[in-house]
């Protein structure tokens, strides 16, 4: 990981994205240009960068006191080297440098297909709950689980 530099990138750098992971698009995920510029709109992107490029991305919105993970990715050459783990790890470190805006404790929640078993046994391990069942929520006509971690209490 010491190669690896971890920050919200800027728009330029979130474009330099989009070409991989529309490579990504299946059924799973309608991750065509169009909808990826979309959500570079609506959202801030989080990666793993090495020699100026992201190597793994995840997007996420804020709401208050609710950081929402919207979709994440690693490059296929990249996976199962723990860059994901440790990319969402900053990430929540980040959120809770943030702060809230009640002043309590930041929370993360995403959704996953219910049959993404890589990335549902990451969220797991990561210390996510299942909070929740959306039936029929992606095109492929999968239902979504809805996955809830609450960050420590800021110190006072
Ligand atoms: C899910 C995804 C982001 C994981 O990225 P990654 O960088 O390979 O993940 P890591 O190496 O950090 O994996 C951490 C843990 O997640 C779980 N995991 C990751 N890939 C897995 C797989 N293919 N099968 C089972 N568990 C898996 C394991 O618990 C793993 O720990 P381990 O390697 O010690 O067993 C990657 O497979 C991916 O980009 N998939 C396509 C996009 C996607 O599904 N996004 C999620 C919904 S938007």
């Amino acid at each position: 990981m010491e190669s690896f530099t971890f920050r919200v990138l800027s728009e330029a750098e979130t474009r330099g994205a989009y070409h991989w992971l529309a490579e990504l698009a299946s059924p799973q995920f309608n991750w065509s240009v169009g909808s990826l510029e979309e959500l570079g709109r609506c959202s801030t992107a989080f990666a793993a960068l090495q020699e100026g490029e992201a190597k793994a991305i995840l997007f996420y919105r804020r709401a208050g006191d609710i950081f929402e993970i919207i979709c994440l990715a690693t490059q296929p050459v990249w996976r199962r080297r723990g860059l994901m783990k440790e990319l969402i790890r900053r990430f929540m470190q980040t959120a809770h440098a943030e702060g809230t805006d009640s002043g309590g404790a930041a929370r993360v929640w995403l959704d996953v297909h219910a049959e993404n078993e890589a990335a549902l046994g990451l969220y797991l391990s990561l210390g996510f709950e299942v909070v929740g069942r959306r039936r029929s929520y992606y095109m492929d006509g999968g239902d979504a689980l809805l996955l809830k971690k609450v960050l420590p209490e800021p110190a006072n």
